[in-house]
């Protein structure tokens, strides 16, 4: 299979019912959590892309067995001291911050030195968020120039509860620290900007000793010494984020409807639905219902003929965060200029997508004016392409990839998009349901 796509036509005039993959995010805390179970833990619909099966590898490697069987993926816990730590244990968290920076918080109560590896992007990104914190705790880490992975961490039997304020509204941040207030005695107190929500809602539903106050631009979390988790059966609902290119992809072809059915609609992750209504796209969220603490329902969206510009509220950033490179892909064709700021976090991404955002949409003809943190986008409500876009060297950031392909599906154009291989991280099927649609 080559390893580009080139795409050559729009996709217009559909009418369809689809499903997506299992959210990521859901799949590797349920991995995480599953794996400290005492005993048998079942997930259905667990997203089997490469970041979940590191996940699934990084527990095999501290003796956690699993097996994947009709459609049911099984872990079999040991409980919570059950992982086994080998001599020189090195783990690769391949291309996943996620599963990298909770790992790191389950690890922090061990003797071992254990060393945490990643793929070039990855190597890339910033561990320092995380070491702070949890050497706070007692557990030492040492990385490479003080920020990256390579990193070794050598946890302790002897940790110290701490109190954490996390500002950048970052989940995985959050989640780390959470896992580690989970091994240490005592009480341990995170004051954290608003993010996703889904490690402290296993933890309720897990009946884990946490508490948490919602304010109205934080959460404060007591989280106490975890004595042992019970096994978790999951039926994980599909992604938002990915349903989020089948969305942008519908609001910009003609004559077009689509279903999306089971999809979790977590108010922490529902940043797009906000902002796309602002701009003026229709979409329903119908048959809603809450299955362990998160809120499921079906996503129903429509062309749309004229969109608004808009000035994005920063407060709605991390409800958004994967979805801003298909977001912009709305505004090139708003009418007006749509402003969005404070976005300093989308360049921590897989590749730094702020400026992969902007040089798609240069590539496409729209004007843009950027600084370190915001862009201006200029909509052109008559966009058309006539000239070839080649998107290659984007360091295979998986979200790169499928925003140029809902692009020249969109706007027409002629496009080669390399290193099709990179979807296998977090949506491995996107490919066969873009070709559902065409049928
Ligand atoms: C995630 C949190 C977000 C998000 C990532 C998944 C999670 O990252 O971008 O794709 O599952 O906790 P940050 O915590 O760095 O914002």
């Amino acid at each position: 299979m080559p390893n580009s796509v080139k795409i050559l036509n729009k996709i217009n005039n559909f009418k369809k019912t689809i499903s997506v993959s299992g959210d990521k995010s859901i799949s590797i805390r349920w991995v995480l959590f599953s794996s400290l179970a005492n005993g048998v833990s079942k997930a259905k619909n667990l997203l089997i892309s490469e970041d979940v099966l590191a996940a699934i590898r990084a527990i095999k490697k501290l003796g956690i067995k699993s097996n994947f069987k009709n459609n049911q993926f099984t872990i079999y816990g040991k409980g919570i001291e059950g992982y086994k730590y080998k001599k020189n244990l090195t783990i690769n968290a391949e291309n996943s911050g996620t599963l990298g920076r909770l790992l790191l918080g389950l690890l922090i109560n061990t003797n071992h030195k254990i060393k945490l590896i990643g793929d070039k992007s990855l190597s890339k990104r910033d561990f320092k968020r995380i070491s702070d914190p949890l050497s706070r705790f007692g557990a030492k880490l040492q990385l490479r120039n003080k920020k990256n992975l390579p990193l070794t961490i050598k946890g302790t039997s002897n940790l110290t509860p701490i109190k954490y304020v996390e500002r950048k509204g970052s989940a995985q941040c959050k989640s780390s620290v959470i896992f580690a207030a989970m091994r240490t005695d005592g009480t341990t107190y995170i004051k954290a900007k608003k993010s996703r929500n889904h490690t402290e809602l296993l933890c309720k539903y897990l009946k884990l000793p946490i508490i948490i106050r919602s304010k109205k631009n934080y959460d404060e979390i007591y989280i106490k010494k975890v004595k042992s988790i019970k096994p978790l059966n999951y039926n994980i609902p599909s992604d938002i984020s990915s349903s989020a290119f089948f969305i942008v992809l519908t609001a910009l072809s003609n004559n077009s409807e689509l279903v999306i059915k089971n999809v979790n609609v977590n108010p922490s992750r529902t940043g797009i639905i906000t902002i796309l209504k602002k701009m003026g796209i229709e979409i329903l969220i119908t048959n809603i219902r809450i299955y362990k603490g998160e809120k499921i329902s079906d996503i129903k969206v429509k062309s749309s003929k004229i969109i608004k510009s808009i000035n994005c509220p920063p407060k709605l950033n991390s409800g958004a965060i994967d979805e801003f490179l298909i977001i912009f892909l709305i505004a090139a064709k708003a009418n007006g200029i749509s402003k969005f700021t404070k976005l300093s976090e989308l360049n921590q991404k897989e590749s730094p997508r702020l400026k992969w955002g902007e040089y798609i949409l240069n590539q496409m003809g729209i004007k843009t004016i950027s600084t370190n943190d915001s862009i201006k986008i200029f909509g052109n409500p008559e966009l058309k392409i006539n000239k070839k876009i080649i998107i290659k060297n984007y360091l295979k950031d998986h979200r790169v990839f499928m925003t140029s392909v809902i692009a020249a599906l969109s706007y027409g154009g002629e496009w080669e998009i390399h290193d099709q291989d990179s979807i296998k991280t977090s949506f491995p099927n996107f490919l066969k349901i873009v070709n559902q649609l065409k049928n």
